[in-house]
C-alpha cells in the first residue's frame, strides 16, 4: 500500500531576486507562512516572502487565515494567516546559515481560531534535533512569539514543528536574524531561550519598538503598567544612546527607570522565572542632563544575595551593558541595583532582556550522513515525510532509516518504496551503513561500486528491481564472507558472470567521512555560594536575678572585687565608681563612699538594706554593700553601655536615635514614677539627672543613685527642709531654691531638664562666651518664637517633628516654674508612651514608603507564554 503522499521536502532555501536583495540589505530572512504572494510589511518596510518558497512547503501542511473577527488583534499582516500540519508527526523548515555568525531566530503564532474549532492547540517547537520550547496559548488572540540565539554550526538549521496530542501545530512567521559578532557571545554549544525583552522606561504605553529603530530587529516591548519614567531630557545626548555594543535602539535607550527620590538607593525587578539557567542582560546609558563630575555607581545582586557586579553610569559614556557572571534558577529571580557610597546619583535602567541558557543537549545525526541520506532523499524523490533529523529524537527517526547511539545511519530499508531511476552515489556515502533494502522498486541501471567501500554492510538486497549491467565482482566475491550478504534476484538484465560486461572497476571516490564534531566546550560556571550576609545575634541579657547571698561585703572583699579599685568607671557627688567582677564573674560597679559624705553607719546599713529590697527594671539593683569602718561602698549591678549623659555628648558615637531616646525617656521616667508611686514610703530622688540613668546592654536604661540623698542624710523625709540644699546645677528646681522644700515636683523638674537635654543635645548647663545658662533658659525664648529646629539635636536621626513638638511641651510643663503646673511621673510616662507611638507609627509608614520606593517593576509577560522547563 502506498503509505502517505507528501512530497519530500527540498531543503534548499530558494533565493528569488527580492530575497537575494534583502539578504544584501539586512542580512535577514523573512518568511510569512501561509501567503501566496510576498509583500512589504507596513511598518518595518520589510519584504516577507511566502514559505512555499522553501521547494514544496506548498505541499505539506496547508495555508489559513485567521478568523476575520480576530484579524484586528494580529498587530501584524504576518500574523493574518499561517501554515498548519495536520499530517505527520515532526514537519520542519529548512534554512540557510552562515556557519559560525551568531543569529537569532524568531517564530511567531497567532491561532486566530483559523480552524473554527476555536481550540488552541498544543506542540512543540525543535531546533533540530534539540527541544526548544512548548508552544501554547492562553486565547485565540494570543500572540507568541519564541525566540532562540545560537551560533550555528551547519550551514542550514530546521525548524521543527513537532505534534503533541491531537491538535494540530501551525506557524504564523519565521524570521532569521544575524547579529553583530561582539554580542549574545556564547559558545556554539550554547543556546539563549528569550524570556523578556524588555523597554523598561517605555513611555508608549504598549507599543513596541524593532526594525528599522532596531537594526536587528529585536523587539522591545514595554512593561504591563509604565514605570516612573525619567524620559531624556538632554535632546543632544540621542545621538550618542546607540553607540553601544549592543545598538540597542535609541528610542528604547532614551527612556528609563530610576528611584522615586534620590533618597531611595535602589532599583528592583523580579521575575518567575519558573525555569533554571536564567541569564540576563541589562542595559545602561545615562538620560538625564548631569555634570559631568557627577555619576551613578550601583552594585547588581541577586535574590538579596552579596553583590556580583558593579557599574558605573557616566554622563557622557557610551550605553554600556552588563551581562550576569552566571545562569540564575528559582521559582523568583530579583535582581536589585544599590547606589553604591560615592555614586551622586541612584540607580538608572534603560533596558533589560533576560534569557534562559542552555547546552545544546543533544547530538544530532553525523553530518555526512544526513547529506548523504537527504541526497538519496532527493535523487529517488523519497514521497515520505523525511524531515529534520533522519534519526533523532528516537521517536521521529525516518521511516525506513534506524541508526545507532553513535549517531550514525545503520540501516536503510526501502523495500517496495516503489523507487525509480539509478542507485544514488550518495549511498556510498553512508559509513557505518550496515544492512542496505533496496528491494522490490523498479531501480534501474548499474550495482555501484561504491557500495564495496562500505566496510560494515552486512546484507545488500537489491531484488526485484531492473538493475542491468554487470555487478562488480568484488562484491560477488565477499558474498558469504565476513557475514557479508548479497541477493540480486529478480533483475533479469544483470549479468552476474562477471564476462558479461566491459565494466572496469572505477576508481572509487572515497568519502572522507569527515565527522561533524559538535566540540562540547564545557562552561565554567563559577560556584557561587556566596554566605547571605549574617547579623550577629547579640546575647540576650535580662537583668540576672541575682541571688541575695551575703549582701554585706567587707573592705578587703571589695579590694578583691575591685581589683584594688583598678578601673574607675564613674566620679559622682557621693564618690567614685569602679568596675568590679564578683566570683561568679557578675559585673558590678562599685560606688565608695567619700568621707564628707559619711554618716552614722548604723543608718547607712539601714538605708541600704532598705534599698535592696526596692526592685524595678528600672532602676539599677543594689547588690550589696560595705559597712566596714570609715570604708563605705554600694555594690550595684554593671551597666555596660554606660550613662546617657556620655552618649548625648559623645558625638562620635553612633549617636541615639530619636526612638531610642524616647524608649529610654520612658525607662527613666518609670523608674521614676515607681519611685514615686510604687513603693511606700516614696522615695524622692533628688538627683535626677543624664549621668545617672544608666544603660544596658540593648540601652534600656536604669535610673541608678536613687534614695542616696536619704541615706546619707542630706535630708530627712520628703517635704521636710534639709539643711543643705544639694543636687547638681542645672537640673536643680529653682522652687528648690526658695522654699528648700524637697518634694516630688523636684525629680520632675529635673527629669524635665533631662528631656530637655535627649531633645537638645546639649548639658544642663551651656557655655556661651565664658557665661553659663541653664538649659531652661536657653530652650525658653526660642520656644517662645516657635522655633524648634534651631534646639534640635543634629543627630536625632529621622524622627517625626509632632513627635518631637510634643516631648518638648511635656519637657517645659515639667520644669514650669509654678510646681503646681507640673505633671506627676504616671503621666509623665504616659505622654511619653504617646510620643514613642507617634513616632513608631511615623517610621514604619518612612519605612512602608520606602519600601515601595524600592520599586518592584513589573515585566512585560503579556506576549509570548512562558517557555517551559527544560
Ligand atoms: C494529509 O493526509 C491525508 C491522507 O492521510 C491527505 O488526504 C491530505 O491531503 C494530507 N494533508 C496535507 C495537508 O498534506
Ligand atoms: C486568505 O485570505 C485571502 C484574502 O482575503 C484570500 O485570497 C485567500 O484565499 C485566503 N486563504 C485561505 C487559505 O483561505
Ligand atoms: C503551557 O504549557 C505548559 C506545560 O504544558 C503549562 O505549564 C503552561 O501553563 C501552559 N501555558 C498556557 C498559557 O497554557
Ligand atoms: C494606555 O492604554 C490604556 C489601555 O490601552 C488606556 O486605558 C490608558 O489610558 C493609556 N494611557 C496613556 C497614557 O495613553
Ligand atoms: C530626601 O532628601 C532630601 C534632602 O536630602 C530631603 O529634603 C527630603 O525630605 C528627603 N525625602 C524623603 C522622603 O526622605
Ligand atoms: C545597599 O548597599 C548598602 C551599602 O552600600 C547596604 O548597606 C544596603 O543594605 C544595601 N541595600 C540594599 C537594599 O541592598
Ligand atoms: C567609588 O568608590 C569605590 C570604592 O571606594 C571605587 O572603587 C570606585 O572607583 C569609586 N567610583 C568612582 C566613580 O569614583
Ligand atoms: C513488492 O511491491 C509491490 C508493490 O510495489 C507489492 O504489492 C508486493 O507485495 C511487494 N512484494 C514483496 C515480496 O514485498
Ligand atoms: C530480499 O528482498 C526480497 C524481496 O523484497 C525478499 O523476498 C527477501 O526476503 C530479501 N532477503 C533478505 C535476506 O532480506
Ligand atoms: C550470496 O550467498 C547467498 C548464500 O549465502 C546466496 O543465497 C546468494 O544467492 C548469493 N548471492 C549472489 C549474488 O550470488
Ligand atoms: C553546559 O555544559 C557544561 C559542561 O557540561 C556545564 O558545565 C555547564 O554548566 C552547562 N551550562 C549550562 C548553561 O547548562
Amino acid at each position: 500500500m502506498m503509505k502517505i503522499l507528501l512530497f519530500f521536502l527540498s531543503v534548499v532555501l530558494s533565493f528569488s531576486t527580492h530575497m537575494v536583495q534583502v539578504y544584501a540589505e539586512t542580512g535577514f530572512t523573512n518568511i510569512d507562512c501561509g501567503i501566496v504572494n510576498g509583500y512589504t510589511d507596513e511598518s518595518t518596510s520589510l519584504y516577507y516572502y511566502p514559505d512555499t518558497l522553501l521547494e514544496a512547503m506548498a505541499e505539506i501542511g496547508m495555508n489559513a487565515n485567521i478568523s476575520n473577527e480576530y484579524m484586528t488583534s494580529a498587530s501584524n499582516q504576518q500574523l493574518r494567516t499561517l501554515r498548519s500540519f495536520p499530517n505527520g508527526s515532526r514537519n520542519c523548515y529548512n534554512l540557510k546559515v552562515e556557519i559560525g555568525n551568531t543569529i537569532l531566530v524568531r517564530a511567531s503564532f497567532m491561532y486566530g481560531n483559523y480552524d473554527g474549532l476555536n481550540l488552541t492547540p498544543t506542540f512543540d517547537l525543535f531546533l533540530g534535533v534539540q527541544e526548544w520550547t512548548t508552544v501554547n496559548f492562553t486565547g485565540p488572540e494570543t500572540i507568541v512569539r519564541k525566540e532562540i540565539i545560537h551560533i550555528p554550526t551547519t550551514e542550514d538549521i530546521d525548524i521543527c514543528l513537532v505534534k503533541k496530542g491531537s491538535t494540530t501545530p501551525f506557524i504564523s512567521a519565521l524570521e532569521l536574524r544575524p547579529l553583530p559578532d561582539s554580542t549574545y557571545k556564547r559558545t556554539t554549544s550554547e543556546y539563549l531561550v528569550l524570556l523578556k525583552r524588555t523597554d523598561i522606561g517605555s513611555t508608549t504605553n504598549g507599543s513596541i519598538f524593532r526594525y528599522n529603530d532596531d537594526i536587528s530587529d529585536r523587539i522591545w516591548s514595554p512593561p504591563d503598567s509604565p514605570n516612573n519614567v525619567k524620559p531624556i531630557i538632554d535632546a543632544s545626548n540621542r545621538g550618542s544612546l546607540d553607540d553601544g555594543d549592543y545598538k540597542v535602539p535609541i528610542p528604547v535607550m532614551a527612556t528609563a527607570v530610576t528611584t522615586t527620590s534620590d533618597n531611595v538607593t535602589s532599583l528592583s525587578f523580579k521575575w518567575k522565572p519558573e525555569t533554571k539557567n536564567c541569564y540576563v542582560y541589562l542595559h545602561f546609558a545615562e538620560v538625564e542632563n548631569l555634570h559631568s563630575n557627577e555619576f551613578r555607581e550601583f552594585d547588581i545582586s541577586v535574590n538579596g544575595e552579596l553583590p556580583i557586579g558593579i557599574v558605573t553610569v557616566k554622563p557622557s559614556e557610551k550605553p554600556q551593558t552588563w551581562e550576569s557572571p552566571f545562569t540564575f534558577t528559582g521559582q523568583d529571580v530579583e535582581i536589585k541595583l544599590n547606589r553604591t557610597a560615592n555614586s551622586t546619583h541612584p540607580p538608572i535602567l534603560n533596558a533589560v532582556e533576560i534569557f534562559m541558557l542552555y547546552n545544546f543537549s543533544k547530538v544530532p545525526t553525523e553530518r555526512n550522513d544526513v547529506e548523504a541520506i537527504r541526497g538519496i532523499r532527493e535523487s529517488l524523490g523519497v514521497k515520505k515525510n523525511w524531515q529534520g533529523d533522519p534519526c533523532f529524537p528516537a521517536d521521529l527517526h525516518w521511516d525506513g532509516v534506524e541508526c545507532e547511539d553513535i549517531n550514525s545511519i545503520t540501516t536503510v530499508n526501502l523495500r517496495s518504496w516503489g523507487l525509480k531511476g539509478n542507485i544514488p552515489k550518495y549511498f556510498g556515502n553512508l559509513a557505518s551503513i550496515v544492512t542496505l533494502d533496496l528491494s522490490n522498486n523498479s531501480l534501474e541501471g548499474d550495482v555501484p561500486d561504491l557500495l564495496l567501500h562500505l566496510r560494515d554492510l552486512k546484507l545488500l538486497n537489491l531484488s526485484f528491481n531492473n538493475l542491468r549491467g554487470s555487478v562488480p565482482p568484488e562484491l560477488i566475491e565477499k558474498n558469504g564472507s565476513d557475514g557479508f550478504h548479497l541477493f540480486l534476484d529478480g533483475n533479469p538484465d544483470l549479468c552476474l558472470s562477471g564476462s558479461c560486461g566491459k565494466k572496469q572497476p572505477v576508481a572509487a571516490i572515497v568519502a572522507s567521512a569527515t565527522a561533524v564534531v559538535f566540540v562540547l566546550l564545557v562552561v565554567f560556571i563559577i560556584s557561587w555560594k556566596l554566605k547571605r550576609e549574617r547579623k550577629e545575634h547579640m546575647p540576650l541579657e535580662e537583668a540576672r536575678p541575682l541571688e541575695s547571698r551575703n549582701n554585706q561585703f567587707t573592705y578587703s572583699e571589695v579590694v578583691s572585687i575591685t581589683n584594688n579599685f583598678e578601673k574607675v568607671i564613674g566620679k559622682g557627688g557621693f564618690g567614685t565608681v569602679y568596675y568590679g567582677c564578683l566570683n561568679d564573674d557578675t559585673e558590678v560597679a562599685v560606688k565608695m563612699l567619700s568621707e564628707s559624705s559619711n554618716q552614722g553607719s548604723e543608718q547607712f546599713q539601714a538605708e541600704a538594706k532598705l534599698l535592696m529590697t526596692v526592685h524595678h527594671k528600672n532602676l539599677t539593683s543594689l547588690i550589696g554593700y560595705c559597712n566596714d569602718g570609715k570604708n563605705m561602698g554600694l555594690i550595684y549591678e554593671y551597666m555596660c553601655n554606660g550613662n546617657l549623659e556620655w552618649h548625648l555628648k559623645d558625638r562620635n558615637r553612633n549617636s541615639l536615635g530619636w526612638e531610642q531616646r524616647l524608649k529610654i525617656a520612658i525607662d527613666a521616667a518609670q523608674g521614676l514614677e515607681y519611685l514615686h508611686e510604687g513603693i511606700k514610703p516614696p522615695v524622692i530622688h533628688r538627683d535626677v539627672k543624664s549621668s545617672n540613668i544608666l544603660l544596658d546592654r540593648k540601652f534600656r536604661a536604669k535610673l541608678a543613685d536613687f534614695g542616696l540623698s536619704k541615706a546619707f542624710k542630706l535630708e530627712s523625709s520628703s517635704g521636710v527642709t534639709t539643711d543643705k540644699v544639694c543636687g547638681t546645677p542645672g537640673y536643680l528646681d529653682p522652687e528648690y531654691y526658695i522654699s528648700t522644700r524637697l518634694t516630688k515636683q523636684n525629680d520632675v523638674y529635673s527629669f524635665g531638664v533631662v528631656l530637655l537635654e535627649m531633645i537638645t543635645g546639649q548639658s544642663a548647663i551651656i557655655r556661651r562666651n565664658n557665661e553659663y545658662i541653664i538649659l531652661v533658659k536657653w530652650v525658653t525664648p526660642m520656644l517662645e518664637r516657635g522655633d524648634i529646629q534651631n534646639i534640635l539635636d543634629q543627630h536625632l536621626g529621622v524622627y517625626d517633628i509632632n513627635s518631637v513638638w510634643k516631648a518638648v511641651d511635656l519637657a517645659m510643663t515639667c520644669v514650669s516654674s509654678n510646681p503646681e503646673a507640673r505633671p506627676n511621673m504616671s503621666s509623665t510616662v504616659m505622654d511619653l508612651k504617646v510620643c514613642l507611638k507617634m513616632q513608631m507609627a511615623w517610621s514604619k509608614k518612612l519605612e512602608s514608603r520606602s519600601a515601595e520606593s524600592i520599586e518592584i517593576i513589573p515585566l512585560n509577560i503579556g506576549t509570548g507564554s512562558v517557555p517551559s522547563a527544560r
